[in-house]
Order: C-alpha cells, then structure tokens, then sequence
C-alpha cells in the first residue's frame, strides 16, 4: 500500500469517527496534509462508492459506505493480533489461493489475507470448480506458516470450518452444521467451502494457504449446484454485510489457531463435533478407491472419520465425499 492509500484511510477512520461535518481545514489540520490532497483522496473515496456529502460552508460527512471487501471496511470489524492486518484486495482474480501461494513465495508474513470481489477461476475440493460471482460471496485465502509436521496440516481445515461455523453463528444466530470434513452447512445446504493447499518438505512445511468461500449474498445458483448450495442471505431472508462476516471469521480463525497452537488437537476436535451433521448417522463416503457405507462413529486423534461399515470393520476415511 503506497502513502497516498494510508492517507485515504487516515481521512476515512476521521469520517467513520464524526457524525459531524468535518471541514476541509480541519482534516488537513488533524492530518497534516494540503486541502487539495483532502480533496482528492475525498473523490477517490467517492469513485470507491463511499457515499460522502460535501456541504460548501460546513464540509463533508459520510452518510454510507460500499457494499465491497475493501481492506479499511474488513479491518474495521477485526480484533486479531496478527491475522488480516495486511489484506491484498482484488476486484477479480482467477483464484486468491493461487494469488496467496504466490505472495507465500515471496515470503509475505504470517497472516496476509487476500480477498477477491470475484474469481474467475475459483478452486474447489477434489479439482472441481467453484462458483464464484461479483460482489455476492466471501472469496478468500489466508497464509500461515504454522510449525506443526506436514501430515497434521489436515487439522488447520477442520480448525477453519470451525471458525466458520462460528463466525455465522456470531452475525447471524443460526447454528450452522459442519459436514465432515469441512463443507458448512445451513439448514441442510452447504454455504461454505474450504481448501486448504501447502507447501512442505517430508519434515516441515513451508506455508498453508487456507481458502474459503462463503455464498454470502446470492440468490441464485448455477443448475448444477443449486439443489446442494445456499447463502446467508436465501438463509435469514435478509441482505448481509460480508466485510463485517469476513472480519468475524478471522476474530475466530485467530482464537482457534491460537488454541491449537498452544493446547494441540483437542479443543478444535471438541468445536468440530460441537457443529458435527454426520455423526451417529448412516453414511456413504467415496474415496478415491471405493464407495464405504455405514454408520459415522466419530473423528480421530488426526481428524479423519471413523465409518463402522455393516461387518462391523472401522474403517478411517482420510479423504473423500460424504453423502448423508
Ligand atoms: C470446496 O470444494 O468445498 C472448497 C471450496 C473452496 C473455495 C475457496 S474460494 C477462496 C479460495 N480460492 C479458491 O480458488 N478456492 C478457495
């Protein structure tokens, strides 16, 4: 972010703090910068579609903000440490995991969120696609480097669907359901998606890049999907701010990956079966070699799930689909 953008969002928090006018000179005299520069940054806030009223004795004030997932309006809703305080904005890329992994290259720090306004190539599970509109959902990927070995970054999914599921419980009050391994479900439907990608040698890894998608505001999926997906919005009847939901889910992404960090598996195992669908229930689980069906007894030590079939055999799904 260059200094011009860190001076735009110096004018934005002053307007976001006043229900009053401010006056051209006093926001040049609180800031330190020329009445010209105040101006200018207040066009730009404007063609961002912050809607500001400019009275000539009295000044300006800010009577809306853009429905966008413009970094100042996500950060405002934020009260982590470390997570989502640098956010790389975009109105369209082809998918922020792939954006993600590229600034992990370049070694961005711990925390870094992209996010994407739309995705024209939106990754799903299982090499599928995810659908991915302008301005309706929450596409985006967080980069972390957490030292834990290779095989246990299966757990940071599970830990994320967690945080989702607690993020919609937050600003929505509907309890949310988690299908295992980490698709999030309201009312039967999936709102959320995770994919959680890496980069690791045998004994460390180098960073994991967690993508999630949220169906915020649609009201209308592509054929394929529409029997299976839903958004908040078809949920509550009621159009949701998505840059407050996005900060909700890192304050609880945070809080989790603290959690696991310091006391390990179980506290996220306990949030997981908290919001757990498949549970107790008869299953069909493809994996990549077969179709397993029986009863889904519980999840592991390592988060995979624990499929009793009819001969009564456990079976320990490490990944694959599950149909209720
Ligand atoms: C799934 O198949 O359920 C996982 C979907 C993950 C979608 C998100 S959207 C943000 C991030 N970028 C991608 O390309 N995919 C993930």
């Amino acid at each position: 972010m260059g200094l011009t953008d860190a001076m735009k969002e110096k004018i934005l928090r002053l307007l976001k703090s006043e229900d009053q006018y401010l006056s051209g000179e006093e926001i040049s005299n609180l800031l330190g910068v020329s009445r010209t520069a105040v101006w200018k940054h207040i066009n730009t806030l404007k063609t961002e579609g912050y809607v500001i009223e400019s009275q000539t004795k009295l000044g300006y004030r800010l009577l809306g903000a853009p429905d966008r997932l413009y970094p100042e309006e996500i950060k405002d809703g934020l009260n982590t440490e470390y997570i989502g305080r640098n956010i790389d904005y975009h109105e369209a890329v082809d998918s922020t995991n792939q954006t993600a992994k590229e600034m992990a290259e370049r070694e961005f720090a711990e925390g870094t969120v992209v996010v994407a306004e739309m995705q024209t190539a939106g990754k799903g599970r299982l090499g599928r696609k995810w659908n991915s509109p302008f301005g309706t959902g929450i596409w985006m990927s967080l980069i972390v480097r957490p030292p834990i070995a290779p095989p246990d970054a299966p757990k940071i999914t599970l830990l994320t669907a967690v945080a989702v599921a607690e993020g919609i419980v937050h600003e929505t009050g509907m309890k949310p359901g988690i299908k295992w391994p980490n698709d999030v479900l309201v009312n039967g439907k999936k709102v959320c998606g995770i994919l959680t990608e890496m980069k690791a040698d045998m004994d460390r890894i180098h960073y994991v890049v967690v993508g999630m998608g949220i169906n915020v505001n649609d009201q209308n999926f592509p054929e394929e999907i529409r029997e299976t997906a839903t958004s908040l919005q078809i949920e509550t009847g009621s159009r949701m701010n998505r840059a407050r939901i996005a900060a909700s889910i890192l304050n609880d992404w945070e809080k989790n990956y603290q959690n696991f960090l310091s006391q390990g598996f179980a506290p996220v195992k306990d949030g997981w079966k908290n919001y757990a669908v498949n549970l107790g229930k008869e299953v069909s689980v493809t994996t990549f070699k077969e179709t397993i069906s029986g009863r889904a007894m519980d999840i592991d030590e390592d988060g995979m799930l624990l499929v009793k079939d009819a001969t009564g055999k456990i079976h320990r799904i490490v990944a694959g689909d599950v149909s209720l």
